[in-house]
């Protein structure tokens, strides 16, 4: 059975807010992702006004955690986000990462750095566009097989003794490489790809952070874009995705991928909820999973994400949809 609260309820009591692992912090279950209004070079170009809009719109809504990076859209996404919560910095906890830089426009000029250099310009470039004086919450972007664990996770200690950031989270790591990190400073949080179609963190990282009390923050909780139901086999997509090479668009597992989606939208109109909804309700009742970061590129996605909140499963049909994917 599909539970509906309502949407004055879901007000009143507001967006329902989890540890941040052992921070002290509390962040919301739906957290805005800001990879999308970055736009180019992985996305298509966004209008600014829309974005900024989009997230003051998920403050408004009590999204209080936003991810953002500085490759997303070459620091783009960071200014935005900086502009946006100008005013209202105390409301929100910025989450921004370092390690992955670039060298020119194109995706193939991206490239992997946490060297303690890269990082200590990183953090103060990061700083100056998002407009604050502190980082809520720092997280390593991907590994860099140059630089020992030891390193970098130095550089970071430093930077929180300094007050520059005050968390460390770690991003596509596996179990090994967390647990490695942790011994040279607390890690409060891991963000790794988990959605319907994707799952392999089930078997180890997730069961990690729960044993650890590390937040898993999860990231594409809709397969970016795949899990709203919206796309079909023949949708032409003009950004990353239609590249046919990258994560569950690769052309490889798309088809497959595509008929499980088809299997999950007959699942969700028999039950006449949104399919978005069933997907971030999901991910947010799985053991382990703090935040689902969900991308949205205009305040109506917003709307409609944080809607969600607004629905629960009985633990009956939670095993159906489970078993649907399985
Ligand atoms: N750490 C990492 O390496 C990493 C990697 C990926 C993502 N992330 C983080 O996770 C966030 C979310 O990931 P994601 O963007 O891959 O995936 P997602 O949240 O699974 O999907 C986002 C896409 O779904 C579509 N969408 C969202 N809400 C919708 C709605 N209500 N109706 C219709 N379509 C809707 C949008 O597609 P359209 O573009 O078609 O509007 C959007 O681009 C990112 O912004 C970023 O902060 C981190």
């Amino acid at each position: 059975m599909v539970i509906r609260f309502s949407p004055f309820l879901c007000y009143l009591i507001g967006m329902e807010k989890r540890k941040l692992g052992q921070s002290g912090m509390y962040v919301s279950a739906i957290g805005l992702g800001t990879w999308g209004i970055g736009g180019p070079p992985f996305w298509s170009q966004r209008e600014e006004t829309t974005s900024v809009a989009t997230i003051q719109r998920a403050v408004d809504l009590g999204v209080n955690l936003i991810d953002t990076a500085p490759a997303y859209g070459f620091g783009l996404s960071e200014e935005l986000v900086g502009r946006a919560i100008a005013t209202r910095r105390d409301e929100v906890v910025i989450a921004t990462k370092c390690g992955l830089r670039w060298k020119g426009a194109s995706l193939k000029d991206i490239y992997k750095d946490l060297s303690p250099g890269s990082i200590c310009q990183e953090v103060e470039d990061s700083l100056r566009r998002l407009k604050t004086d502190r980082i809520d919450l720092y997280q390593v972007h991907w590994p860099d097989q140059k630089t020992p664990v030891e390193s970098f996770m130095t550089s970071l200690a430093l930077l929180k003794a300094q007050g520059k950031i005050l968390n460390i989270g770690v991003s596509n790591f596996d179990t090994a490489m967390a647990q490695k990190a942790a011994q040279y400073a607390p890690v409060v949080s891991i963000q790794p790809k988990y959605n319907l179609l994707e799952r392999e963190i089930e078997s180890n990282l997730l069961p990690y952070c729960q044993q650890n009390q590390v937040s898993a923050l999860v990231y594409s909780p809709l397969a970016s874009g795949m899990l709203t139901g919206k796309y079909s086999a023949d949708t032409l997509l003009t950004d990353w995705r239609g590249k046919g090479n990258m994560g569950i668009f690769n052309k490889d597992i798309f088809p497959a991928a595509m008929a499980k989606v088809e299997k999950l939208k007959r699942f969700a109109e028999e039950r006449n909820t949104p399919l978005a909804h069933l997907a971030l309700r999901w991910v947010l009742s799985r053991p382990g999973v703090t935040c689902a970061l969900v991308g949205c590129n205009s305040p109506e996605q917003v709307e409609q994400n944080v809607a969600a909140m607004e629905m629960s499963f009985s633990p009956g049909e939670m095993e159906s949809l489970t078993a649907l994917v399985s």
